[in-house]
């Protein structure tokens, strides 16, 4: 069973992102030329127009459920500021939204606060347990195994607890008792089964079927809780409640970590009391993007993507003014871009703590030139002769600003929709499968195909290389813009660059910006992906007549961003998922 789900799962892109609304799987595009237009965005695009926007003139919350934006924007009429909204939202969405909303895995946060300017980046990412090792996941023939997708062993030490307690104590005006309270309650007294919530469990049954605990609390009668009934999840509100009371050590101390321990022992995992009691959310300088006039902070390792999305950015920057949305030259100009991007983010980035990270030299723009220099505008390259540069499903996102205008950018995850498909017996919570964000055999494709190197191998206690790209925009007067970001593994990156291109480059509305067709590339594999009936076929063909081997992948991605507009703020949720926004 396990061994069928790691197949699909290491073989099935569209599968694993678990973020597709049609069931669609990868094909190539037909080569012959197509008359008609070369740019702009296809008419039949499902999504024209279809981005769900919320207003509000003194603050806004956007999240990837609904009822989750509801909690934040009470708590911020309730005197709270964005971080205490933001804490209450990453509570509520462990809840409500727990194929990535969590307590078992981990995030990272972008913090501005308006009065100062200060912006500040919180890494609670997972670490790997003590006991584990660079080839923990290989099997007799240095293959890995899905050991590292599904089960116990798959979990990394968990971070999110203790990165939401640290942003409040840090940040937060609230009692955090209050802050939590509002998940508690969701937990304690259930929330109303929607259509989308009985999909999403129902499409990860096979999973959470073989894990006992998460049996019971997901499938109570061998299927997910049926839509119109109330999901009551009793283990996660007393597992909410020590954290209530006893803050950390409710969690990485007492019952809730006596039973972590135990499911590790019943299920084979590493996790260890002291790898729980020694972990530490890690405050870390942002990246800081200077992009036409805009300043772009985003997540430094042990994310990738703050990283990766500067050297895209700055190599773009030097082409001028872009090409029109959706032309074979703009869609060639930004494939080349990340191409090389992405080379250097899977041979040079890792966690900064044990390995050196060249990032100053990888997000200059001198060094954007030469790699822009580099590149052939009329043909593609091919990623196998693209040298790493110097020398030589499921995861969420939410966005709060509050009244002040203080701003809070947080994407988390289990990895996996579901994560490990773990949930700790008696705890009712959810364990991540993120060791397979390592480079669990390097220089073999993980379950994303990313081909990643030994600065990304397993080493106790290091935090595996993130994707997740929590991002805030100043416009060129200083002022906050724009705050973003979204799920989808190696996509979060691109995605990320698209809204604020789309917003910067194309003159797009935020909501235009967000339903806009995606495109994609990561080194490795040596393709293009399109989502699927976005561009026009002129556009396609044109690409391909570049060079480009073109892959059509559905759809990615649930972005959730908040924009400034003249009355206030503008809230927009992805139109390809189920989120919503909430403001005053
Ligand atoms: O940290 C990362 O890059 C991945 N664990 C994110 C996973 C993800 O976005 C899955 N959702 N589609």
């Amino acid at each position: 069973m396990i061994r069928a789900s790691y197949v699909v799962r290491r073989a099935s892109w569209p599968l694993l992102t678990a973020l597709l609304v049609a069931a669609c799987g990868p094909s190539t595009p037909t080569t012959t030329p197509v008359p008609g237009p070369t740019s702009g965005i296809n008419p039949s695009w499902a999504y024209n127009g279809k981005a769900r926007v919320a207003e509000g003139t003194k603050a806004m919350v956007v999240a990837g459920s609904p009822i989750a934006a509801q909690v934040g924007r009470d708590i911020l009429q309730a005197g709270g500021n964005a971080v205490d909204a933001a804490t209450a939202v990453g509570f509520a969405m462990a809840v409500v939204h727990p194929e990535a909303g969590n307590i078992g895995g981990g995030g990272f946060s972008m913090i501005r606060i308006a009065a100062t300017g200060e912006v500040a980046a919180l890494d609670y990412r997972e670490a790997a347990p003590s006991r584990g090792s660079r080839d923990m996941y290989l099997d007799l023939r240095g293959n890995p195994s899905d050991l590292s997708v599904t089960g116990a062993l798959a979990a990394g030490v968990p971070g999110a607890v203790a990165g939401l307690i640290e942003q409040h104590r840090k940040y937060g005006r609230l009692p955090f008792a209050q802050v939590i309270e509002p998940a508690i309650r969701l937990a304690r007294d259930g929330f109303l089964v929607d259509e989308y919530r009985q999909n999403s469990i129902e499409s990860d049954r096979d999973r959470l079927y073989l894990f006992p605990a998460s049996r019971r609390q997901f499938l109570p009668d061998g299927h997910a809780p049926r839509m119109g009934t109330t999901f009551k999840q009793p283990d996660l509100a007393r597992t909410l409640t020590a954290i209530r009371d006893s803050g950390r050590a409710g969690f990485y101390g007492g019952w809730v970590a006596d039973s972590i321990v135990a499911e590790m022992d019943r299920s084979g995992g590493f996790i260890a009391k002291a790898d729980l009691a020694a972990y530490q959310a890690k405050w870390r300088t942002p990246i800081k993007i200077d992009y036409r006039g805009h300043t772009i902070y985003s997540m430094p390792p042990a994310s990738s993507g703050g990283i990766t999305m500067a050297e895209i950015f700055n190599i773009m920057e030097g082409f001028g003014p872009l090409p029109p949305f959706g032309s074979p030259q703009l869609l060639h100009l930004e494939a080349e871009a990340m191409r090389r991007s992405f080379t250097d983010r899977n041979y040079y980035l890792g966690d900064p703590d044990f390995e050196s990270v060249p990032q100053a030299r990888l997000t200059s723009k001198a060094y954007a030139d030469s790699q822009r220099a580099t590149i052939n505008t009329q043909h593609a390259s091919k990623s196998d002769s693209i040298k790493p540069g110097i020398d030589g499903m499921h995861t969420t996102h939410y966005s709060v600003v509050d009244a002040e205008g203080n701003a809070v950018s947080t994407t988390t995850t289990l990895n996996n929709s579901y994560g490990s498909a773990v949930t700790v017996s008696g705890a009712g919570f959810l364990l991540n499968d993120e060791m397979d964000d390592f480079a669990t055999a390097p220089g073999k494709p993980n379950m994303y195909g990313l081909v990643q190197g030994e600065t990304n191998a397993i080493k106790p206690g290091k935090r595996m290389l993130s994707a997740m790209t929590p991002s805030l925009v100043l416009g060129p007067d200083g002022q906050l813009k724009l705050v973003v970001g979204t799920p989808g593994g190696p996509t979060i990156i691109t995605q990320v660059y698209h809204v604020i291109s789309n917003v910067i480059d194309h003159g797009m509305s935020l909501p235009d910006a967000v339903a806009a067709p995606r495109m994609h590339h990561q080194g490795l594999p040596d393709e293009v992906r399109l989502e699927r009936d976005g561009f026009y076929p002129g556009a396609v063909a044109g690409l391909q007549s570049m060079g480009h081997t073109v892959v059509y992948r559905g759809r990615w991605g649930d972005v959730e961003a908040i924009i400034r507009t003249a009355t206030g703020w503008e809230g927009v949720s992805d139109p390809r998922l189920g989120g919503g926004g909430a403001g005053y």
